[in-house]
């Protein structure tokens, strides 16, 4: 039965990124997937984390399974830390959450609560939008519309463009928004821009649905969940994916949660009980240790106050590299690269054909996607000279 497969493609991302670890050039630079690199190169432990590994290595007394909602520790934390401290939908028992395995995982779980709800719901993307939000949000058969976001001229938001697609949003529709640091071009929008998507969602109806994978990383943790919350204070429902992939360092321990902002109380334990037949039907219950450590961060004053720290100077450094990979490349372009420095998180789009982006790859060993983004955060000061001329010579 199985012999009838036929072999799939690989994942672009995944794919380029296994090639270029295949390249034997030392000079090579990868700029592939999305996961935050130090000045040598590596995707460090946070000491937080490792600290919070060594504390649960001493306690831990049991592998039994988590509850189905997972750590409530982790759940208390997480909408904290999102929804900020002050958040009256908090405070009212308006929110609930689950744990889930990554931030794909709360993409999924999300889907199919929103599909329970609605299944004629349409979901409107941003375009361009992170490529998995496709699959992830399809497989459970929503639907899809497409806002314009990105202006390739201006290298910002085109806003005009987006307000004028979702004013065919309708009630019942959901509108899918990158939380900050936007995957893959790196454009946000403003807080004043947030607030216009707010009066929209209120006269309108649609459901605002944040994905915010990327928190901490483009100005601080509650300048990045800023837009968010001024949703969360101004509608009765937001639907929130949030991981801690990146701002925990925790890629690999799958760590995320769905939060659900609710219209009431009951209604808030109505959805929860969604969500956990939802992953039920997926995986069951969640994993554990990624939630453990990042629950105890969040609820420990000293290790919560070490993790802010590192992640300050994680947001600090990429922040530091748009600018210097800005002027490296406009020195030996003489082209205007001021963009670089204007754009949040880890991601960029260098503006380049996918022609000049594949010589990049066959030439110079500078490794990124054919669409031309760049992960920010695999520049260092080795290969940043390296880089610009490389980018130099082919345009
Ligand atoms: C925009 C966006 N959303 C969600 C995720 C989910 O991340 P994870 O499932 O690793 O937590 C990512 C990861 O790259 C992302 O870029």
């Amino acid at each position: 039965m199985l012999e009838q497969l036929e072999q799939m493609p690989a994942d672009p991302i995944l794919g380029l990124a296994a090639a270029c670890r295949a390249d034997t050039n030392p000079d090579k630079v990868d700029l592939t997937v999305g996961i935050y690199m130090d000045e040598q190169g590596l995707c460090p432990v946070f000491a937080a984390v490792q600290e919070a590994q060594r504390l649960l290595a001493q306690e831990e007394t049991t592998k039994a399974y988590l509850p189905p909602a997972g750590d409530p520790l982790f759940n208390q934390g997480i909408q904290r830390l999102v929804l900020g401290e002050d958040c009256s939908a908090l405070a009212g028992g308006r929110v609930t959450s689950i744990q889930t395995p990554g931030g794909c995982g709360a993409l999924r779980i999300a889907a199919e609560v929103i599909h329970a709800a609605a299944p004629d719901a349409r979901v409107w993307v941003s375009d361009p939008t992170w490529p998995v939000h496709i699959p992830l949000l399809g497989s459970v058969g929503l639907a899809f519309q497409t806002y314009r976001y990105y202006e390739p001229l201006t290298h910002g938001v085109n806003f005009d463009g987006m307000v004028e697609d979702l004013k065919a949003a309708r009630a019942g529709d959901i509108v899918l928004l990158h939380g900050c640091c936007h995957n893959p071009c790196g454009a946000d929008l403003t807080l004043q821009q947030w607030g216009v998507i707010a009066d929209m969602a209120q006269q309108q109806g649609f459901t605002p649905f944040i994905d915010i994978a990327y928190q901490g990383l483009g100005d601080g943790l509650d300048e990045d969940a800023a837009g968010l919350r001024l949703l969360v204070s101004r509608l009765p429902e937001v639907i929130v994916a949030a991981s801690c992939s990146k701002n925990l360092g925790l890629y690999r321990e799958r760590t995320g949660a769905a939060i659900f902002v609710c219209s009431g109380e009951s209604n808030a334990n109505a959805i929860l009980s969604q969500a956990l037949v939802a992953a039920r039907r997926v995986y069951s219950m969640p994993p554990a240790h990624g939630a453990l450590l990042a629950g105890r961060i969040l609820a420990d004053e000293q290790l919560g106050a070490m993790w802010r720290a590192e992640l300050q100077g994680m947001c600090q450094r990429i922040n530091g590299l748009r600018s210097s990979l800005r002027h490296a490349l406009e020195r030996y372009s003489g082209a205007d690269f001021a963009f670089i420095e204007q754009e949040k998180g880890m991601f960029s789009f260098l503006g380049l054909s996918v022609e000049q982006a594949v010589r990049l790859r066959e030439e110079d060993a500078v490794y990124m996607l054919n669409s031309s983004r760049i992960n920010v955060a695999g520049v260092n000061a080795n290969n940043l000279d390296y880089l610009a001329k490389a980018v130099a010579r082919v345009l």
